[in-house]
C-alpha cells in the first residue's frame, strides 16, 4: 500500500480487517516494526478520535507521533498552483510538503472541504498536493470526500459484531443536524459496504439529499425510511448536507432522527454512527444510552483500523 485514501488502496478488505482484529487481540505483537520511523499528523480541522487513536496506533507500533494543528499552530497554507500569493496564505505546500517529507517516514492528513465550491472539494486538492509533493506515503485522516479510516474501523466493528451465517441487512440512514455538514462519511462508508460485498446495503435519506453515484452505486436507495429499517440488523446514522445542490440543508425533518419506535421497525439493530452526534437531534437519548448502541465500541476501533493501516505503509518506508 503506497497511501491511504480510500478503498481503491486496499488489495484484501478482509484481509485488512482480519489483521486490524489480530491487534485488537495483541496491541504490541509488532511493537518494534515502526521503531525508529516517524509519523507526522497534519490537521487542518479539528478531531478526537482520528488522532488519539492515530498516535495510540503508532506507540503499539514502536512510532514516534508529532501532531502539528495547521491553523493554530503553522502558517496558513496555499494550495492552488500558480497563486499569487498576496493574501492571507503564508507558505504554499510546494514547500510545506517536501519539509514535511524529510522530517517524517509517513504524513498523516486531515483536511475537510469547503462545502462551496463542489468541483474544488471532490478533486481532492489538498490531499493530493501532499501526495505529489511529499515523497513519502500520505495517510488520509479524513478528505474532503471521504473517510477511510473510519470506514475500515465501521467494518471491523461489523465483522467483529455480526456472527450470523448470512450476508447482513446494513441500513445507513440521513439523520437531521444544525450545521450543513461534509459527505464524507456516508461517501466512505457506501464505498467500503459495496466494494466489501457481503450485505444487502440500504441508503434511506430525504429527497434532494442523494450522494455521488460514484460511491453508492450497488446499494439500494430511497427516500422512506420506515421502509428501509425494516428488518435491518445494522443501522448507521449519519447527517450529510446535499450533493446535487452543493453543500445545503433542505428538508431537516426531526422525524429523521432515529428513536427506539424506529428501532422497532429492525431485527433489533445494532446502532452506529461515526461520532460526535448530536443526542436528541440525530439520535435519541434512548439508543445512545441503550443495549444496541455500538458507537464507543466502534470509536474503540479507530486504534485497530489505524494499527493495520500503519503496518501496511510502513512496507514502504
Ligand atoms: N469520527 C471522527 O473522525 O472523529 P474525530 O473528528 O473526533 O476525529
Amino acid at each position: 500500500m503506497k497511501n491511504f485514501l480510500s478503498v481503491h488502496e486496499v488489495s484484501a478488505i478482509s484481509q485488512l480487517v482480519t489483521n486490524a482484529l489480530a491487534f485488537k487481540a495483541d496491541p504490541f505483537k509488532d511493537a518494534t516494526l515502526g521503531q525508529r520511523k516517524r509519523l507526522g499528523m497534519l490537521f487542518l480541522n479539528p478531531s478526537m478520535r482520528t488522532r488519539i487513536s492515530t498516535q495510540l496506533a503508532a506507540k503499539n507500533l514502536g512510532m514516534d507521533a508529532i501532531v502539528f494543528n495547521v491553523g493554530q499552530d503553522g502558517w496558513a497554507l496555499e494550495f492552488e498552483d500558480e497563486a499569487i500569493m498576496s493574501g492571507s496564505t503564508v507558505e504554499h505546500v510546494k514547500e510545506a510538503a517536501p519539509v514535511l517529507g524529510k522530517y517524517f517516514d509517513i504524513l498523516g492528513v486531515r483536511t475537510f472541504p469547503s462545502l462551496k465550491n463542489k468541483t474544488d472539494d471532490y478533486s481532492e486538492l489538498y490531499i493530493n498536493q501532499f501526495i505529489k509533493y511529499a515523497g513519502v506515503p500520505i495517510l488520509s485522516l479524513e478528505s474532503a470526500t471521504l473517510h477511510p479510516l473510519q470506514s475500515l474501523t465501521d467494518l471491523i466493528t461489523i465483522q467483529e459484531t455480526f456472527k450470523e451465517k448470512r450476508k447482513p441487512k446494513i441500513v445507513m440512514t440521513w439523520a437531521p443536524h444544525v450545521k450543513a455538514l461534509p459527505q464524507c462519511v456516508a461517501n466512505s462508508f457506501s464505498q467500503w459496504i459495496t466494494a466489501w460485498g457481503n450485505a444487502d446495503f440500504v441508503i434511506t435519506h430525504p429527497e434532494d439529499y442523494e450522494l455521488d453515484s460514484k460511491f453508492t452505486n450497488g446499494a439500494t436507495i430511497t427516500h422512506d425510511q420506515d421502509e428501509a429499517l425494516k428488518d435491518a440488523d445494522i443501522v448507521y446514522v449519519k447527517n450529510w448536507s446535499t450533493y446535487q445542490d452543493y453543500g445545503k440543508i433542505y428538508c431537516n425533518d426531526p422525524e429523521w432522527m432515529l428513536t427506539n419506535e424506529k428501532l422497532a421497525l429492525t431485527n433489533n439493530a445494532k446502532i452506529m454512527h461515526c461520532l460526535p452526534v448530536r443526542r436528541n437531534v440525530e439520535v435519541s437519548d434512548e439508543i445512545l444510552d441503550g443495549p444496541n448502541s455500538m458507537v464507543t465500541l466502534q470509536a474503540g476501533n479507530r486504534v485497530w483500523a489505524a494499527q493495520a493501516v500503519l503496518a501496511e505503509l510502513l512496507k514502504q518506508t
